[in-house]
């Protein structure tokens, strides 16, 4: 069967080129995003590496302490040394007064280790050099605000809808998979997308939506992972990998007759789509029977 494309491997070089530099840039931006995450959520729980315990922290808070306590403990644990920390620490849990501030000097110590960061300037970063902002985070830590969330939400869902647009662009060029592999390769980071910021929100409201956040976040990945490499291999590496070396099984394996796990997950996710119009009826249905006089209710009471 020809397909209906140009395979990546026929593409011109400069387009070639092109989708390469595309995919390496993007690529290296993936890796900068990991060790962003290792930094700032990977030490939410003080210990390097991340865990479900940084997810909550993260999201739901250390509801059992302030936010500068985590953050001391946390993120900013090498900013101060030890006695200093614990003087920040025996003065937030001794109320945190404004008249302490000064007197147990405080606020020497936060001058000479956290202003140089925490600053007006810092535009992204709360300003301690006021005691009102350092104030703020002596409350108890909650996680992530309302407001930041609904902030890194919307960038992330642009900017990283983005990010797949182009790759599953270039990635549909593929022929090593078949047509079911490829529509699940470009849909999945979309789901997996969505799934991810929900649970965001989810883990704000409940900690056991912590492990969404992973599944969600490594089901991204894993789907980045597939069309990368096989993008570039089939590019570039097309007649070593996929004629001669380990693809080649590859692909007797996609051109068996045996129904696949792409097969079984076409026909599923087919059958959830027909089962949609029938569900949005009784939906409908259910919505108007019960719902709308309980909300009218509501509303008069
Ligand atoms: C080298 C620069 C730097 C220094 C020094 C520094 N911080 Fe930070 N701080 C950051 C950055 C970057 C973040 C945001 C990333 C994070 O949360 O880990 C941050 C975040 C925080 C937050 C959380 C802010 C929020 O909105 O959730 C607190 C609280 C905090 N720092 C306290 C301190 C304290 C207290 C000190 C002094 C002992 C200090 N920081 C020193 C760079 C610094």
């Amino acid at each position: 069967m020809t397909p209906k494309f140009t395979p990546l491997k026929d593409h011109d070089t400069p387009i070639k080129v092109l989708f390469t530099g595309y995919l390496c840039t993007v690529g290296i931006g993936y890796l900068f995003a990991l060790i962003q995450i290792l930094f700032t959520h990977g030490m939410a729980d003080g210990k390097f590496g991340l865990s479900v315990d940084d997810i909550v922290y993260s999201y739901y808070g250390n509801r059992s302490g302030t936010v500068l306590e985590q953050k001391l403990n946390g993120s900013m644990k090498e900013n101060a040394p030890e006695q200093e920390r614990f003087k920040i620490m025996e003065w937030v849990r001794a109320g945190a007064d404004v008249n302490d501030y000064k007197d147990d000097g405080i606020k020497k110590i936060i001058e000479t280790r956290c202003v140089m960061c925490h600053n007006k300037e810092a535009s992204s970063l709360p300003d301690f050099s006021e005691f009102e902002g350092l104030k703020a985070y002596t409350t108890q830590d909650t996680g992530a605000t309302f407001a930041s969330l609904t902030r890194i939400s919307h960038i992330h869902l642009f900017g990283i809808s983005f990010i797949f647009m182009f790759v599953g662009l270039i990635f549909s060029f593929a022929e090593t998979s078949t047509t079911q592999y490829k529509c699940i390769a470009v849909g999945m980071p979309y789901a997996f997308l969505v799934a991810d910021i929900m649970s965001w929100w989810l883990t704000k409201i409940d900690p056991v939506f912590a492990w969404l956040v992973i599944f969600a976040g490594m089901g991204m990945g894993i789907s980045f992972l597939f069309m990368w490499v096989t993008s570039i291999l089939e590019m570039w590496l097309y007649k070593p990998v996929f004629m001669n070396g380990f693809g080649s099984r590859y692909l007797t394996w996609r051109d068996s007759a045996d129904e696949s796990v792409a097969d079984r997950m076409w026909l599923f996710i087919k059958t959830v789509v027909s089962q949609l119009k029938p569900t949005a009826i009784i939906l409908k249905e259910f919505v108007l029977k019960y719902a709308v006089p309980l909300m009218k209710d509501l509303f008069k009471k």
